[in-house]
């Protein structure tokens, strides 16, 4: 791997499925990649910061205005990327990429940055089949990004059908690896 197809942003966003975006963080660290984690607001209701920075080996960004350096946070990861992968991925963040809305560190980061990127749904399966996110998926799969599910199954709020995250291991079979 280059410095910069190892330079990995990886986007938690407020979901259940946030607690197996920690098993995907480590996956990645073992593969190589060199992780910067960023959270959502509301990603910190389900999992702590604590936990990607340890996993990491990185500071994680949730503010978008606690900057470690006169440089903007996401101009700066944005530079260096070459990897975006999003796990979970809200409806709200698809939303968000879709239609180029910056208004915190994850989304602004998102905002900023071209490259490669896979994301990993996960949400109630009324809210993936619903119009509007059909439309954000496919504003984003017309633009070369890669959907790592939602695959089907029972989902945290009871519901059954397609909306689950993929497993980690799974999503590690989406993402460049030489
Ligand atoms: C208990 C709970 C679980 C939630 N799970 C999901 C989910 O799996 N997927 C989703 O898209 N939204 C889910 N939501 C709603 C999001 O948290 C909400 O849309 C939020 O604005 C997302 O913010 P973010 O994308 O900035 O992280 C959940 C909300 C609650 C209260």
């Amino acid at each position: 791997m280059t410095e910069r197809s190892r330079f990995a942003v990886l986007g938690v966003t407020g979901g259940i499925a946030a607690y197996k975006a920690a098993e995907l963080c480590s996956l990645m660290v073992k593969a190589g990649f060199d992780v910067h984690v960023i959270m959502t607001e509301n990603a910190l209701r389900f999992v702590g910061e604590l936990t990607f920075r340890t996993l990491s080996r990185n500071p994680v960004t949730v503010s978008l205005w606690d900057q470690p350096d006169w440089r903007p946070e996401h101009v700066a990861l944005a530079d260096r990327a070459g990897l975006f992968v999003v796990a979970p991925a809200t409806a709200d963040i698809l939303a968000k990429m879709a239609c180029g809305i910056a208004d915190d560190a994850l989304s602004t980061f998102a905002a900023t940055y071209a490259g490669p990127t896979v994301v990993a749904p996960a949400m109630n399966p009324a809210m993936w089949s619903h119009p509007a996110c059909r439309k954000n998926v496919a504003e984003l799969s017309a633009r070369g990004v890669i959907f790592a599910g939602p695959v089907c199954g029972p989902v945290a709020c009871g519901a059954d059908g397609t909306g689950r995250m993929m497993a980690p291991a799974e999503i590690m079979k989406f993402l460049p690896l030489n």
